[in-house]
């Protein structure tokens, strides 16, 4: 059996029976939006070192486990804390959680993280409706031999992130009364931020709001025919569009003060598609 599924499997098979419920939404909780959880009527947890070869990450920050509850009426499983392309993981492994959560059912992925605002009509706080990605400055999840339990070896990336979620985000966006930007998320390795000089570049390839993570999911939710939307917190404009230079505690910082507006917009958002 292809090892990539293998692993998949041992850790499907290592947590199945902690699993309360078959998901209908998988979020996957960026930055900032940690403490969403804390929101919610919680029916299971499961912490990324019960799992049997499951990647975990190193992030200040970033806690790692499973929850299972619901937004709602609708059951949700939640990523709360994801791992990172640059904390030296295989894309097979960053991608991993992604897979194991369409395998506990979930037909819907609602992605969620903080990004710089490339766009020069973003403000830092501002949300941003991801409406299409560039993924190409990360290696594929996909590359190896194709998982054919999982998808096809070419996949077709014509409408990655789904035009009717797109439309009920917006939906509950206008009924909380928050503004909603619309753009495209680049994906970038890091851990470094970028130049400025990179930050143009993306700019010029129709980026209007950049990341570390988010598009390597998309790619291998899309493979597996899943539904997927996303949402980025705009926590600070990318480099060398302002005079300050980056740091990670301004990007927690902004993430933090904008999250209960960010949870609101998911909560709305997540009860609409259920
Ligand atoms: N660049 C890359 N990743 C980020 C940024 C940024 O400006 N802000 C939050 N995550």
């Amino acid at each position: 059996m292809n090892p990539v599924y293998e692993k998949l499997q041992t850790c499907y098979n290592s947590i199945k029976d902690k699993i309360p419920f078959v998901p209908k939404v998988a979020l996957v909780l960026g930055s900032g939006l940690g403490g969403y959880a804390e929101t919610l009527q919680i029916e299971a947890v499961i912490d990324y070192h019960e799992i049997e070869g499951f990647p975990v990450s190193t992030v200040p920050g970033h806690k790692g486990r499973f929850l299972f509850g619901y937004v709602g009426e609708v059951p949700v499983v939640i990523m709360q804390g994801r791992v990172h392309y640059y904390e030296g993981y295989d894309m097979t492994d960053v991608v991993l959680p992604i897979r194991l959560m369409k395998m506990m059912g979930a037909e819907v992925l609602f992605l969620t993280n903080a990004a710089g605002g490339l766009n020069g009509d973003y403000r830092a706080g501002d949300f941003m409706l991801i409406k299409d990605q560039i993924a190409s400055f990360v290696p594929s999840p996909l590359i190896g031999e194709n998982i054919g339990e999982l998808g096809p070896r070419f996949c077709d990336m014509s409408e990655v992130y789904d035009e009717d979620l797109q439309t009920m985000i917006k939906e509950a966006a206008q009924e909380c009364g928050i503004k909603l930007q619309e753009g495209v998320y680049v994906q970038l390795t890091g851990p470094a931020y970028e130049t400025p000089a990179e930050v143009r570049m993306c700019r010029i390839l129709g980026g209007d709001a950049i990341g570390m993570s988010t598009a390597c999911e998309g790619v291998a939710a899309n493979h597996m025919g899943m539904k997927i939307c996303g949402i980025s917190c705009i926590s600070n404009l990318a480099c060398g569009m302002t005079d300050q230079p980056l740091s990670h505690t301004e990007v927690q910082e902004t993430a933090d003060r904008t999250a209960p507006l960010f949870q609101k917009l998911v909560t709305a958002a997540i009860t609409k598609i259920g």
